[in-house]
């Protein structure tokens, strides 16, 4: 654009001194010109060499040039920025120097002659050179280069980045930029920018310029576009990916397991080394000794592996990465990112009795079902709840379901129980085998011997205490009961059981005894203090004769009646019963007295006793079976057989009774029976015809035997007419 400036400068420049000594300039100034400024007066000779000085424009005293002169730094043109007048001022004396910014003078001084001309009748020659103007434009309104501009740019603001010129009269430029940036534009046409750009804000814009009059109307041209584009400066370190939940490993995964992929973004600009990024495993580090590390990360894709070095259930690990920009190189950003691992754990462990064996456990025979027999615990060193869950069952030794277990499924305790009664004799010991397994299926080798545990439960023989026929025992007796009378026997409650020995504990008046075999207690002398309507109660032992050991005992109350003034006369005799001799297994039951009207509904409680005859008492034996009937048997082996009337003290309260039972007894035949029963038999003959019938067969014997004797002297006479050697011996007798 200069050059045509130039032709145009021409004309205002009839004298200039070109050459290397700074010899006056010269130049002629128009009075009133109306065309558009600044207007280029000439150029200066500025030395080309000299680029880094600052142009200084001054006036005539030195002072620096106030108003309408200036000096365009870029063209090295001098201009005048308004009209002059020539009345106001004809010369101005102007010098031009190059100075350093701590003023020393680099070149010059150049002197500028500005002569003002007087030009009054020269407007149809402006006229013509507005055509020249029109050509000036398409000259300087020219497209602009791109413009490069570095983000972060750290220089005075506003920053200048281009020019551009619209050479006509009061033009007015108008700057927009797409997107909205921070960029402007001056009178002049000069482009500024006006803070830092940010590439990853905005990368590009692109500026349009145009040329407006001063009412704010486009001049007819397209306007100047210029692009800016922001180049990148490694203004971005690389950001981690939002960091997860934790990532999830199974226990015992093979190396080369893929763990996570680690993927950082750079905002810089991609695809330059501004936002190429490496990783680089900063934790864990290798342990001391391993055979390599846990966690192996490909550098460049970021994919984190499992390694050589093995890994705990339940481990929680957080891998520390290094990422960094410019390829890992010097002066990269860098941040760290953290991945959490977790090393889940599998069902890879059995589970097993603390212990494998235990002591032989007793139980006695009569041990309850349902008895807790002992309590055995088992481990799992699985971390898992689920993989610790445990079922345990009775291998073997328990065909019978005897015992069972009793667990919680998840607390590793398992209590034995006892289902079944023991039974010395079916078994007198268990070998059960009680194994544990996993609920989960398990991952891995099969259990071993510690999930299984032998228990030997040994059966103790139990033989019961002995047992009486009842929990205590009563008796009612006349205080005038004479010694030696039978009071009861006291009895085992089951015939069959061992035998017992009895024993008094605390008779402490000395009143009974008891015979230590049979159990019969009598009175052992005569009852001398006893009041009727006394209680006088003592405790009876029974041992075990084979075991002394097992033993019980009941409490015998004896109730003291009054003395019968006179025995009363039997109530009404008992009917005859019949025993049969020698003593037998058999009794005859003996009821309360009869036909008692106080009594006549309810039976007793009696109190049976022998009368206090003395050959009654050797003779029989009477034991209460209940409260309302005694039994009474044969006290000896042999009893007379014959009828037999047995007295017997019968006691109620204080009220007294003496009943005669009659008792037949009689011979035993084989079995065991009375032989009187045939002597009862229908159509048997009465004695007297009995005495008839052996008189008759004594008489027809005799007959009989009166005619042998007739028969045989007979016969002896005939013998004597024989001779003598005939006669056979045996008649001789
Ligand atoms: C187990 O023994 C008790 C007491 O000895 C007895 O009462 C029960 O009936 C017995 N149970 C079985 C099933 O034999
Ligand atoms: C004997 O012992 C029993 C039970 O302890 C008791 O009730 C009774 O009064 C005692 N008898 C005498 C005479 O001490
Ligand atoms: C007592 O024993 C006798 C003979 O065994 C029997 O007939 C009677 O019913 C029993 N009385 C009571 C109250 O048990």
């Amino acid at each position: 654009m200069v050059p045509a400036w130039l032709c145009l400068l021409c004309l205002f420049i009839p004298q200039a001194f070109p050459g290397a000594q700074p010899a006056e300039v010269y130049v002629d100034v128009p009075e009133n010109y109306g065309g558009n400024f600044p207007l280029y007066l000439t150029k200066l000779p500025l030395p080309r060499k000299e680029t880094e000085g600052q142009i200084v424009l001054s006036g005539d005293s030195g002072v620096a040039a106030e108003g309408p002169f200036a000096v365009d730094p870029q063209s090295g043109f001098l201009l005048v920025t308004r009209a002059l007048d020539r009345e106001e001022q004809a010369e101005y004396q102007l010098q031009v120097t190059l100075e350093t910014e701590d003023g020393r003078v680099l070149w010059g001084p150049q002197h500028v002659l500005v002569h003002v001309k007087d030009e009054n009748d020269q407007a149809s020659g402006h006229q013509a050179t507005a055509t020249v103007d029109v050509s000036i434009v398409e000259n300087t309104w020219v497209p602009l280069d791109p413009v490069h501009l570095a983000e972060n740019l750290q220089v005075p603001y506003p920053h200048h980045i281009a020019q551009v010129h619209w050479s006509g009269g009061d033009v007015h430029y108008h700057l927009e930029s797409q997107p909205l940036g921070p960029f402007d534009v001056d009178k002049e046409g000069k482009l500024y920018v006006t803070r830092e750009l940010d590439r990853e804000a905005q990368a590009e814009y692109l500026l349009q310029v145009r040329a407006q009059n001063t009412r704010g109307e486009d001049y007819p041209a397209e306007p100047l576009e210029l692009h800016v584009v922001v180049m990148d400066e490694n203004d971005n370190m690389p950001v981690c990916p939002p960091r997860g939940p934790a990532i999830s490993i199974p226990e015992l995964s093979p190396p080369g397991t893929k763990v996570a992929k680690l993927s950082a973004e750079d905002a810089d600009a991609p695809g330059s080394p501004n936002s190429h990024v490496v990783y680089r495993l900063l934790s864990p580090e290798p342990e001391e000794g391993a055979e390599g590390r846990a966690f192996e990360l490909d550098s460049t894709s970021g994919s984190v592996t499992l390694g050589a070095a093995p890994l705990q259930a339940g481990q929680n690990i957080l891998l520390q990465v290094l990422v960094i920009d410019l390829g890992g190189a010097e002066g990269g950003l860098s941040s760290t990112c953290e991945i959490a691992v977790t090393i889940m754990d599998i069902n890879d462990h059995a589970p097993e009795f603390t212990t494998s064996q235990i002591e032989p456990l007793s139980l006695p025979e009569d041990t309850e079902p349902g008895t807790l027999v002992t309590t055995l615990m088992a481990t799992d060193a699985d971390l898992e709840p689920a993989f610790r869950l445990m079922d345990f069952a009775i291998e073997a030794g328990d065909v019978e379901g005897t015992f069972g277990l009793d667990w919680e499924p998840d607390s590793g305790r398992v209590q034995l129980r006892l289902l079944k009664n023991l039974s010395y004799e079916a078994a007198p010991s268990h070998k059960l085998v009680v194994v544990v397994r996993s609920v989960a299926e398990p991952v891995g080798p099969d259990p071993g011997p510690g999930a299984t545990v032998t228990v030997t439960v040994l059966v103790e023989r139990v033989t019961p205490p002995p047992q009486l026929d009842q929990e205590s025992y009563q008796a009612s007796v006349p205080v005038s009961t004479p010694a030696g009378s039978l009071l009861l026997t006291i009895r085992p409650s089951d015939p069959m059981s061992n035998p017992l020995r009895f024993s008094l504990v605390n008779d402490s008046e000395g009143w009974l005894c008891i015979e230590e075999v049979s159990g019969e207690v009598h009175i052992a002398r005569a009852l001398q203090g006893a009041q009727p309507g006394d209680k006088y109660t003592v405790l009876v032992e029974a041992q075990d004769a084979d075991e002394p050991t097992l033993s019980t005992s009941a409490t015998l109350v004896i109730h003291f009646l009054k003395a019968p003034s006179a025995p009363t006369p039997t109530v009404a005799p008992e009917p005859s019963r019949h025993l049969c001799t020698p003593r037998q297994d058999r009794g005859v039951v003996v009821g309360g007295p009869r036909g008692d009207p106080d009594l006549a509904g309810g039976h007793g409680p009696y109190s049976f006793a022998l009368g206090p005859n003395p050959t009654a008492q050797r003779d029989w034996r009477l034991r209460a079976l209940n409260g309302s009937h005694a039994y009474l048997t044969l006290g000896l082996h042999w009893v007379e057989p014959r009828e037999h009337v047995v007295p017997i003290v019968v006691s109620h309260h204080d009220r007294v009774w003496q009943i005669q039972v009659r008792v037949i007894v009689c011979r035993c035949n084989v079995e065991g029976q009375c032989m009187r029963k045939v002597g009862r038999m229908k159509g048997m003959p009465t004695k007297l015809s009995a005495v008839g019938i052996l008189v008759g067969t004594l008489i027809a014997i005799g007959i009989f035997l009166i005619l042998i004797f007739t028969h045989l002297t007979l016969a002896r006479k005939k013998d004597l007419d024989q001779p003598v050697d005939s006669v056979p011996l045996k008649a001789a007798v």
